[in-house]
């Protein structure tokens, strides 16, 4: 596939910043600097697009486009919306993105696509089993990954442990507003893994948001059997795997017979 010489544009739509590159994926490395732009407050679907209109322009390219959402994403839909408008709920987000940017994009649950790059070309790399990725930002994502497959939409963050919801429980944006230590939300956390480990007897943890570039200051307080690591390619995670996935995506469309493809392939 040619895309590969001038790289695939991964874009992740955080609460704070939408970012895209143009990546590798020989390597899984950004080819240049990344750039970013602010998530324009509320993340409202139009002015979300808009972004995604700018960012593909600037940062070029032919081929498709992944991008990523932080809701539940099923057949190019975004079917939930913990952090951002309510009116993604139901939106063919798909055709919204690939109209603003010219090009097929490929949309993504934001930790899915973490997950699918920390396996690839992270912490996960050469990992044969069950591998649980968890991002700590302002929410708390999930992907779970077995053998190279991923099963989407995992959104463990929504969990119930002792009565209450994880996610505004232990998240790392609860950890900054209730100015927790490390120590406090290890305590946190620590039986959220515990539980995870008794349902999943997952072979690997990684810890990937916005917590993974400070794994010193956690790591010894989440108790677990299982191994951890934190996420390794950390901020880029979700880029790398937005990209990847549109790749894949192109690639099956590529060599899927024209009889038997679908209109919308
Ligand atoms: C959403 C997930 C998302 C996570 C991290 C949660 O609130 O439900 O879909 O992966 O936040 O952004």
């Amino acid at each position: 596939m040619t895309t590969t010489a001038t790289g695939v544009l991964g874009i992740d739509i955080g609460g704070s910043g939408i970012k895209g590159a143009p990546v590798d994926l020989q390597s899984g490395q950004l080819i240049g600097e990344r750039v970013r732009i602010p998530t324009p407050a509320g993340a409202k679907p139009s002015e979300v697009a808009e972004v995604v209109r700018q960012l593909s322009a600037q940062l070029g390219g032919q081929g498709p486009v992944g991008v990523t959402f932080p809701g539940v994403v099923r057949g190019g839909r975004t079917l939930s919306a913990a952090n951002v408008d309510k009116s993604w709920i139901g939106l063919d987000a798909d055709r919204l993105f690939s109209e603003a940017a010219g090009r097929p994009v490929t949309l993504l649950n934001d930790a899915d696509a973490a997950g699918l790059a920390e396996a690839r070309y992270g912490a996960g790399r050469g990992v044969q089993g069950v591998i649980m990725l968890l991002t700590f930002g302002t929410g708390i994502g999930s992907a779970l990954i077995s053998g190279g497959q991923l099963v989407p939409n995992t959104e463990l963050g929504h969990l119930e442990l002792d009565g209450r919801e994880v996610e505004p429980w232990a998240s790392a944006g609860t950890r900054e507003r209730e100015e927790l230590s490390w120590k406090q939300w290890g305590k946190r956390v620590t039986p959220y893994l515990q539980h995870l480990e008794r349902l999943f007897s997952p072979d690997l943890f990684i810890i990937g948001g916005g917590v993974s570039k400070k794994a010193d200051k956690w790591r010894e307080y989440l108790e677990v059997s299982t191994p951890l690591q934190p996420a390794g390619l950390q901020n880029e995670a979700g880029i790398v795997g937005a990209a990847l996935m549109a790749a894949e995506r192109q690639d099956a469309a590529d060599h899927t017979p024209a009889v038997g493809r679908r209109k919308s392939d």
